[in-house]
């Protein structure tokens, strides 16, 4: 009875809190009038401002025509007509499995369909979904379904499938509020909000975000991928394959309405049930991460604006005379002549030789490079030459003469020409060309380059790709000293292609035509055409980042000969396999360090987890304080680079003493830990996964996670609680129900209780990490390079859990050799064991279950927390032969439980299974741990 009640009460809510479908979204020229000129609903209300005044009356939809298998034929039924476009009368609804993933796809004859490569394998799950259908009103509506507690994951019963030409929509009830993912935004929070109605625009964009408010602009790329945590903790993923400007509107209910102007309803469901095991099959479907070079998670100093070659050694000299390790030099736009890519400019003069001294200290150059190919010097002389195609206009005669006459190489062709930052108009590489002659051209230009400059990795950069001024009459750059007056590229507005009936949040939110905001805007023309008029840029432009990302891949792998690392600003599904992503220019203040912690963990989600931010905030001045903070956090991120725009004073840490300090100690952890963040990148690139990780990931079951924004985790191990506020000294962390230890200065290897917990994070300390009990860390003594740490021997963190067991893992390789795949691929793996029996027999065992010739240190230090023995040192055995142990290096304390092994040589990794035993005698008189206590300033201390 009650529970009927309570299900009736739950029915009610829902339908008091319709959802309504926005009929009138642009920004201006809404009214009655104009609502009801659409067939739609003015109600205006007392309604919080979210909520659309002007919606479409309930009935919008399809009903059901026939079945035929697993394919449903819709016709358009009774209910409103759509206000942007003639609907489909007919729409077919398909489903398809690959392994446990299930497709649903709903699509109308012959439709656009994104030209991308996914390898869609199969994935496994011990989780089934399933579609179930309801055809019984003038609605059809279909659910997917969990099979093993019949939860709806997906419930368009909702209504509001709209299906024309160039407008496309489909509404869902969601099984909760648990929703993270879709982008490319600045989210505020990690877990989306269903409090009123916001719109998110996904349309590769070149935009600097904006954390100083809430604001749901689009940025440089398009990820139509969500993830969503269950009530009962099970979790599922959702992509939508579809290149096309779109948009998602979180609304209550839980409700979610997505709307986009081309291609179909191409609905991907991955069953989970864990999140890794969501990310997991949603790599496999769209691909697995490359793995980065091992050099490339060492740290990257880089700014815009350094005025010649001198200003670069002098700033890498004063971070390496700081003692701050450093991997990696990056050079901007600066080094080209006159920003032309392929060139170096006369004040970079001796860059080359600078290579060579960067190689002999162990360090790496990455360059940058823009798509765009001024179309006046030998790269685009040698592109022609080569057949190689650009961005084209459709008709010869749409080609705005007044440009292309004044280039030769361009003149009689129907190339788009735009501006960058080049003095000269541009050319934007087609690198969908059928023929690969645009990408062999492309690759031999990085080759040619590299010859000359033997940089390591490579940045690409404005790839939206973007194009200054569109059809601004008085572009930004008129005033740019730096810049000449291009004439800017203007597009023809009487298509459908750039002036479709619908144009997105991704326009409205800049404004409109009265306001000069347009689908062109920042970018080519939409009419614009690609792979020999088989492709129009309406439908491509948020491919063009990935497109690039896959050729410049191949040069540099053909240029290096080594796998390197990509970077890329404009990314889709799937990109992650060639290149990692900074996320953007963001501004030097605390909201842009707090929602890069976001950024990061949501970019792990898209299968991208080589990602960082600019790191001490890229416009704007940084501040110590600041800078010390982002640092301190950066080194938590996989792509670890400072960066910093032209005109801003330099911000590299030696700049402040402190930061430099800060810098140090941060970075020199970091290179302790490499061995663990490279294996979880090894598994991420194997077998899928994240590598920085939200906290909910681990615990989803545990409702305080769901929202934690500003804490992550490295794999399952280790928790990261960065320190965000300005003027804070410590940082209130949450612990979920487990075993923690810390790994911060002032309470080593302390187990802290879970729960909130305040720790104490002083300017000149690391910032709070823990370690989790059960795991085994596999770490390396840190220098100043990781090509010197990687010579320095193998250390073993062993975090017990309460049994006193713990487990972990360690993958090796050469860190640069191109992995084809890993079945060929010579790495190491190693799988460690320890469990404690008080009284009785350590026992560390090292499974060595793949190996190869690539060298490998010793293992020498075994560092063991909550050790509850006094160790003998007389009876390590390993493999069952005694071993002697360095007793001056190595240490036990009662107090601290700490036990510390140091001898050189005591384990070759490289010879096969390995076990190591020991005993101990217990240690009644201590017969507890130590734990950190809540005093009552809610602060914490050690408690012997
Ligand atoms: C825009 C990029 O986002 C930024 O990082 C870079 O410094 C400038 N372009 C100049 O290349």
């Amino acid at each position: 009875m009650r529970r009927l009640l309570l299900l009736s009460l739950a029915v009610l809510a829902r339908c008091q809190t319709q959802t309504r479908f926005d009929c009138f979204p642009e920004p201006h020229g809404a009214s009655q009038q104009a609502c009801e000129a659409r067939g739609c609903i003015w109600n205006q209300q007392s309604q919080p401002q979210s909520v659309p005044w002007c919606y479409m009356a309930p009935g919008v939809g399809y009903k059901l025509g026939s079945q035929s298998g697993a394919t449903y034929s819709l016709k358009k039924n009774s209910g409103p007509k759509n206000p942007w476009g003639l609907d489909f009368p007919d729409v077919q609804l398909t489903t398809k499995t690959y392994g446990s993933i299930l497709n649903v796809k709903i699509t109308s004859g012959q439709r656009y369909e994104p030209p991308v490569d996914f390898p869609k394998q199969p994935a496994t799950s011990s989780e089934q979904l399933t579609l179930s259908t309801d055809a019984s009103t003038d609605v059809f509506s279909f659910a997917v379904v969990r099979q093993s507690n019949n939860r709806k994951i997906f419930d368009t019963s909702i209504g509001g499938l709209i299906f024309s030409d160039q407008f496309i929509q489909i509404a869902t009830y969601l099984p909760s509020e648990n929703m993270y993912g879709w982008g490319e935004n600045t989210h505020q929070n990690i877990k989306h909000d269903f409090s009123g109605y916001l719109t998110w625009g996904m349309f590769a964009r070149d935009q600097p975000p904006n954390s100083g408010s809430l604001d749901t602009m689009n940025l440089y790329g398009v990820h139509p991928y969500y993830m969503l945590v269950e009530p009962d903790g099970k979790t599922h993923g959702v992509l939508i394959l579809n290149s096309n400007a779109q948009e998602v509107t979180t609304a209550p209910g839980p409700s979610l309405i997505y709307k986009t102007i081309g291609g179909n309803l191409d609905i991907y469901f991955f069953p989970g049930p864990t999140p890794e095991q969501v990310t997991q099959q949603y790599l496999s479907f769209i691909g697995r991460p490359f793995l980065p070079a091992y050099w490339s998670l060492g740290y990257q100093l880089s700014r815009y604006g350094y005025k010649n070659l001198d200003d670069v050694k002098a700033r890498i000299g004063a971070v390496r005379d700081a003692g701050v390790p450093i991997d990696i030099g990056v050079i901007d736009i600066d080094y080209m002549d006159r920003y032309k890519d392929f060139t170096t400019g006369s004040n970079f003069n001796g860059l080359s030789s600078y290579v060579q001294q960067m190689h002999d200290w162990s360090m790496k150059l990455i360059l940058i490079f823009d798509p765009a190919i001024e179309v006046d010097y030998p790269s685009f002389q040698r592109g022609i030459s080569a057949n190689a195609k650009f961005i084209e206009w459709e008709n010869a005669n749409q080609v705005m003469h007044s440009i292309q006459d004044m280039y030769p190489l361009a003149k009689d062709t129907k190339i788009m020409l735009g501006v960058v930052w080049p003095d000269n108009h541009v050319a934007f590489p087609d690198f969908f060309d059928p023929t690969s002659n645009t990408q062999n051209w492309w690759i031999s230009e990085f080759k040619n380059y590299r010859s000359q400059v033997a940089f390591d990795g490579i940045w690409i950069d404005m790839n939206e790709p973007s194009n200054f001024g569109t059809n601004d009459p008085h572009p930004w750059y008129f005033d740019n000293p730096d810049h000449p007056n291009a004439a800017p590229l203007f597009c023809p507005m009487n298509n459908s292609w750039d002036m479709p009936p619908y144009l997105t949040h991704s326009v409205w939110r800049f404004g409109d035509a009265s306001t000069g905001a347009y689908l062109a805007t920042n970018t080519l023309c939409l009419l614009a055409v690609q792979a020999n008029n088989q492709q129009r840029f309406y439908n491509t432009k948020n491919l063009y980042g990935l497109s690039e990302a896959i050729s410049t891949q191949q040069a540099l792998f053909q240029s290096t000969g080594k796998r390197g690392a990509v970077v890329s600003r404009s990314t889709f599904p799937s990109a992650g396999r060639y290149a990692g992503h900074w996320l953007g220019d963001n501004t030097a203040r605390w909201e842009d360090l707090r929602t890069s912690v976001i950024g990061a963990q949501e970019f792990n989600l898209f299968g991208i987890p080589y990602v960082g931010s600019d790191v001490c905030g890229f416009n704007g001045d940084s501040n110590e304080e600041l800078c010390l903070r982002w640092q301190q956090m950066g080194a938590f991120h996989s792509f670890f680079r400072n960066h910093n725009t032209i005109g801003a004073p330099p911000q590299d840490p030696a700049v402040w003493p402190s930061v430099a300090a800060a810098s140090k100690k941060a970075n020199l952890f970091r290179y302790q830990y490499l061995p663990y963040l490279f294996s979880l990148h090894f598994i991420a690139s194997m077998n899928g996964g994240t590598v920085v990780r939200p906290v909910f990931f681990e615990f989803p079951m545990d409702t305080e996670t769901l929202n934690l924004s500003e804490q992550f985790m490295w794999g399952k191990s280790m928790l990261i609680a960065p320190v965000l506020k300005q003027g804070a000294t410590s940082v209130n962390v949450y612990l979920p129900e487990d075993r923690w230890y810390s790994l911060s200065d002032m309470t080593y290897g302390i187990i802290v209780s879970e729960g909130y917990r305040t720790m104490s994070a002083p300017t000149t300390s690391l910032i709070p990490v823990f370690v989790r009990g059960g795991s085994i860390i596999p770490r390396q003594t840190p220098a100043i390079t990781t090509d010197a740490t990687r010579q320095n021997p193998f250390e073993a963190l062993v975090a017990p859990d309460a049994n006193g067991n713990a487990e972990g893992v360690l993958y090796w390789d050469d860190g640069e050799t191109i992995v084809k795949d890993f079945g060929s691929h010579p790495y190491h793996q190693w799988q460690y064991t320890y469990n404690f029996t008080s009284g009785g027999t350590t026992r560390l065992s090292i499974k060595h279950s793949k190996s190869t010739t690539v060298p490998v240190p010793t293992l020498d230090i075994l560092e063991i927390f909550d050790f509850r023995g006094t160790p003998d040192y007389r009876s390590f055995k390993l493999n069952g032969q005694t071993v002697n142990i360095n007793v001056q290096t190595s240490s036990y304390s009662p107090i601290t439980k700490r036990l510390y092994i140091s001898t050189k040589g005591l384990i070759d990794l490289s010879k096969g299974d390995v076990v190591l035993e020991w005993n101990s005698s217990s240690s009644s008189t201590l017969e507890f741990s130590p734990k950190m206590v809540a005093l009552e300033s809610n602060r914490y201390e050690l408690k012997l």
